[in-house]
């Protein structure tokens, strides 16, 4: 599905919809430009108006932006609030108790609705329950759930008790699982017996018992379970406990914690360049409000929308754009327990249909296989169902290719509904570069513009600012309110990685390459700069992978990289050398499935290696350096054209393009 290269030198413009810009909460090109303006007037004393106007606060502000231990910037700092307060209570008290807040459709297609006063009783009685068994404020609570409204009411019942959540991805291992329960000093893991996807059921309960039982995880007082499909379990003695049994008794109110507005409201772990996760650490205040103006400005939610994030609650999409975003703006969202493939390939379209959606956000990665399906299967092509109810689209988590995006802009949006291309990651905690609907000029393949307040800029490595149409190093100038504000338990970690002393200590390194257009100044993600990969909209450091495949006893050395893939963005590419001789044929790929395998063990499916290949060694300086760009170069099938003067052994270069 590669673009034409007439398609990569991109000249189509799409302007707002007149309709759309007509009724947007940012309307127009001036507009946004007069939000900006006064950003650079006056930085904090735009950001202090956003944060008194858009948020309930228990104790005011007087101090917008403390800078005095840069780069450890405190925003609001003497204010309290409550997150969940503002998300559930706030809209019993506007007149939305009534109005549903989720519409939720399980794996097998039952609907359940549930409205703010339903959900912001489930949540007190939550948040009780945790009080009951001793978790108060401060503590770690591990969350490793399904989709579901009890996923959402425990990240909620935690926010509301002042206890920070670290939801971990239904998908990874018991490894995974136990690193992070570790890292984050977790007192309590909310989990479910199963999970249901695709028509399958898989163990969540299992995999904690056998995370915990790898050993580390003393702080761990309890396990509570959410009964999700009945499947068998193991309950261990004074440490395992139901959900419902503990969450009956409680009372149907709670007074919220209110807490200081750096307050950690939650720890998520993300890949970055070394082996070991990486524990993004986000504030309260500075968090939430994002999360609100960003459903305001790039969704431009309202009251009558039905808005449906497709991301899982283990990613930060799913934090943002499902558990605080869309509850702290009254919206009444779509939550999804399955798979956009099961029963078919339309269940996207057919429940956009069902549930009339307005506003729908999705992964590129997701839209191309869809795409692909659509191709094969007439049947669960868009133009078969009825998505008139859609107003606006979103994409998130990888670049969208400009052929995915028309696809994407005709087939579901019919011509008539903006494409937001929103460009962020786990450390912004919400929206960076994105159009905003009613005003930018859409460019298939272009993230735009940066939100106003966001001092977004291409620089070279000595941060020196390069010309639009140069590509270089993507950056953010100034703190703002929802950045990451440590690696929970690194602070060395945070400054190296985002605040690089080479840029002057103060400036946001994102870790992604850019370039702006020589015209518009629209930005274009040119892809990560360092060993990150992104696959499926999945983020992951090649060091992680490698690091899991030498914990297998026959591997001796391995190398990851990325290589272009049509539907998942990236695919993992692994040069490996095992203890044994290489092998060949049949062996070849016994091996190579087993270290599949154990990858999946290690780190969780989402990582397994597409592709392994094996080698008597992996090419190498004669410092005994690893030559990644040459393996890249390989991964993709190319000619190595580079200069390989450096290069100890030129000879593996021919063994491992074969293999
Ligand atoms: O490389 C960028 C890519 O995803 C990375 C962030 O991944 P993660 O922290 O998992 O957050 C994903 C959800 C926000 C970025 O460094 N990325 C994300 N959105 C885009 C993107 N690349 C291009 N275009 C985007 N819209």
């Amino acid at each position: 599905m590669a673009d034409t290269d007439a398609q990569k030198q991109e000249n189509r413009i799409f302007p707002p919809p007149p309709d759309f810009a007509r009724n947007a909460t940012i309307s127009g090109m001036d507009a946004y430009k007069a939000m900006c303006a006064e950003a650079d007037r006056d930085y904090e004393g735009f950001w202090a108006k956003l944060a008194k106007d858009n948020l309930a606060w228990h104790k005011p502000f007087s101090k917008t932006l403390n800078e005095s231990n840069a780069p450890f910037y405190k925003w609001f700092e003497d204010g309290q609030l409550n997150v969940s307060y503002n998300c559930l209570d706030r809209n019993l008290e506007n007149g939305n108790a009534d109005k549903t807040a989720i519409i939720f459709e399980a794996d097998d297609g039952k609907v359940t609705r549930v409205t703010y006063r339903e959900l912001h009783e489930r949540v007190c009685k939550l948040a009780n329950a945790l009080k009951s068994i001793g978790i108060k404020k401060g503590d770690r609570v591990v969350i490793y759930m399904p989709m579901s409204v009890e996923g959402i009411a425990a990240m909620q019942a935690c926010a509301r008790i002042g206890a920070t959540h670290s939801v971990v991805f239904g998908g990874f291992s018991a490894k995974s699982l136990q690193e992070r329960i570790i890292d984050a000093g977790a007192v309590a893991v909310i989990t479910a017996d199963e999970q249901a996807r695709g028509g399958k059921h898989l163990p969540l309960k299992a995999i904690v018992d056998e995370a915990i039982g790898m050993g580390g995880c003393d702080a761990v007082r309890n396990v509570i379970i959410y009964r999700r499909t009945g499947g068998n379990i193991n309950l261990v003695r004074g440490r395992d406990v139901w959900l419902h049994e503990l969450v009956d008794k409680q009372p149907a109110s709670c007074d919220p914690e209110w807490v200081e507005a750096e307050h950690p409201l939650f720890i998520l772990y993300t890949s970055g360049s070394t082996g070991k996760p990486k524990g993004v650490q986000h504030s309260s205040a500075g968090y939430l409000l994002w999360a609100l103006l960003t459903m305001k400005w790039t969704f431009d939610i309202k009251p009558q929308d039905i808005f449906w994030c497709t991301a899982d609650i283990g990613w930060v999409t799913g934090h943002t754009y499902i558990t605080y975003g869309p509850l702290a703006a009254g919206a009444t969202q779509i939550v999804f327990e399955g798979v956009p493939t099961y029963p078919n390939a339309g269940r996207f379209w057919d429940m956009i249909q069902k549930h009339k959606a307005t506003i729908f956000y999705t992964a590129p990665t997701a839209i191309r296989s869809l795409i692909k399906a659509a191709d094969a299967d007439a049947q669960v092509h868009p133009n078969q169902y009825d998505l008139s109810s859609l107003r606006l689209l979103g994409s998130v988590g990888e670049p969208i290719n400009p052929e995915a995006w028309m696809w994407y802009y005709r087939n579901v949006g019919r011509e008539r509904c903006p494409v937001v291309d929103t460009f962020w990651q786990t450390e912004t905690g919400g929206h960076m570069i994105t159009p905003l609907p009613g005003a930018t000029p859409l460019v298939p393949g272009s993230c735009t513009l940066p939100l106003p307040g966001i001092m977004a800029a291409v620089v070279d490595e000595t941060g020196q600012a390069l010309p639009n149409g140069q590509g270089g190093i993507l950056v953010v100038k100034r703190p703002w309110p929802s950045m990451i504000r440590t690696i929970w338990g690194d602070p060395e970690r945070f400054k190296k990685s985002y605040f690089p002393e080479e840029l002057g200590g103060k400036t946001y390194l994102a870790g992604d390459g850019a370039v702006r257009d020589e015209k518009t100044g629209y930005f274009t993600i040119t892809g990560r700069i360092d060993d990150v990969l992104n696959v499926s909209g999945h983020r992951m450091g090649t060091m992680e992978i490698e690091s899991a495949l030498v914990a297998n006893a026959l591997v001796a050395e391995a190398a990851v990289v990325g290589k272009p893939d049509e539907t998942t963005g990236e695919a993992i590419c692994a040069f490996v050398v095992l203890k044994r001789a290489r092998p060949s044929g049949d062996e070849a790929r016994q091996i190579a499935k087993e270290l599949r395998d154990w990858v999946a063990k290690e780190i969780g499916p989402i990582a397994k290696p597409k592709e392994i290949r094996f080698g008597d060694n992996l090419p190498k300086t004669r410092s005994g350096k690893i030559m990644r760009r040459l393996l890249r170069v390989l991964a993709k099938g190319e000619e190595i054209t580079q200069d390989v003067s450096t290069l100890e052994n030129p000879a593996i270069l021919e063994q491992l393009k074969q293999s």
